[in-house]
């Protein structure tokens, strides 16, 4: 099927324009495949540029398929190459077919992977990104490749994956809150633990806006039981706030993609149990359940050395930033989940509110290469 089940029978004359096609056409993706893992067929430059500017919308990857003998096992932006003749189909929800001109194709191949599975409404669906299209770019193709090559270390290679502990601990993270894998969000959480780190010793609970179904959260506990083992953290300390049914309306600064996400019933796959479940081993965390500002109010009002915002958009940051700072110790810090940069600015709101509160308040603030930004409380 198409993602979005239609046929748009358009020409896509260029790169950029087929960027933008396919910014419209992801956010889609995630219904389509209910938030499982997916796989992706063909490892070609297509692939490569897919998960080199589109990597934060895309939902988790599994793995990639391809049927060249000679790219198995290989690694493409950090996926693993697979065999369709050994790759199980049953461990993906959908199997997105990556290629402009040869789509149909691979379409048809696709199809027989997934063929494997006898019952039909239990086999993966098979999304097309182009369905309809007719592409009229092949010079400026090439060009872009060429230019490609002097540009090949993406975010995937950054130092997070030379770190077995923070990994083996991010694993975990994903296994606890039933949760796909997104290499962005490993490289960006891999700063979040950095950054919580340097605020242990400080007085103040830490906080996290935005939780969906527990991960980032259950990083933070954890990482404080091993800071504070003299004492054993049973999360007491620990405050989750997050709506529980997804995000609430975007607003002007926010742009197309999150209004899209909005539209798709993003995040709202979670509940206070599930996360509960997967903070099992710190039962005393406060999870807070209602929408942003409002639930702010419920609060106790007690001092933060560190609080995670992760919740998208231009007013929750915002609100998030104005209500946590004033509560920051002395050197407690403030990380900003999507500030960006993240392809093709697909949040600019949280970059806009962090922009705005940091001219109000006249606190400087830093962006990070994988995307969160920080805020440190000066004395
Ligand atoms: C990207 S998810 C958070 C991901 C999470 N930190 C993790 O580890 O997977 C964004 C979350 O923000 C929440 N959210 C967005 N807008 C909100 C609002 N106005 N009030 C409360 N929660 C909101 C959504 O429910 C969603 O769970």
């Amino acid at each position: 099927m198409n993602i979005t089940a239609r046929r748009d029978n358009k020409v896509i004359r260029s790169i950029q324009e087929r960027d933008r096609y396919l910014e419209d056409r992801l956010p889609a993706l995630h219904q389509a495949t209910e938030s499982g893992p997916i796989a992706v067929y063909g490892a070609g430059k297509h692939t490569a540029h897919l998960f080199e500017h589109f990597g934060a919308l895309l939902p988790a990857v599994a793995f990639v398929l391809d049927d060249n003998p000679e790219a198995w096992g290989q690694l493409i932006e950090g996926v693993r190459i697979c065999d369709p003749g050994t790759a199980r189909p049953e461990e993906v929800t959908a199997v997105v077919v990556s290629s402009d001109a040869a789509e149909a194709v691979l379409a048809a191949r696709a199809q027989e992977w997934v063929g494997q599975i006898e019952e039909p409404a239990r086999r993966p669906s098979v999304c097309r990104l182009y369905d309809g299209c007719e592409f009229a770019y092949e010079k400026r193709v090439r060009k872009g490749q060429r230019k490609r090559r002097h540009h090949k270390l993406g975010p995937f290679y950054g130092a997070h994956r030379l770190e077995p502990t923070f990994n083996a601990l991010y694993d975990e993270g994903l296994e606890s809150a039933d949760v796909g894998d997104n290499e962005w969000r490993r490289a960006r959480f891999y700063n979040l633990i950095n950054l919580l780190k340097l605020t242990a010793g400080l007085d103040g609970f830490t906080a996290e806006a935005g939780c969906f179904r527990g991960q980032s959260s259950y990083l933070i506990c954890r990482t404080r039981a091993e800071q504070e083992a003299g004492d054993p953290f049973d999360g007491s300390t620990h405050v989750i706030v997050d709506s529980f049914e997804g995000l609430s309306e975007p607003t002007q600064p926010d742009g197309s993609f999150s209004a899209k996400l909005y539209e798709a019933g993003a995040f709202a796959n979670t509940s206070v149990e599930h996360v509960r479940g997967a903070l099992r081993a710190f039962p005393g965390v406060r999870i807070h359940k209602g929408w942003i500002p409002a639930v702010l109010g419920e609060l106790e009002d007690v001092p933060y050395r560190f609080v995670h915002v992760d919740v998208d958009l231009y007013e929750p940051v915002k609100d998030c930033l104005e209500y946590f700072y004033a509560r920051l110790v002395a050197g407690g810090v403030i990380v900003v989940d999507d500030h960006g940069p993240v392809p093709n600015g697909s949040y600019p709101g949280c970059a806009i509110a962090c922009q705005e509160f940091s001219a109000r308040v006249g606190v400087p603030f830093a962006p990070l290469s994988a995307g969160n930004a920080v805020f440190v409380k000066r004395g």
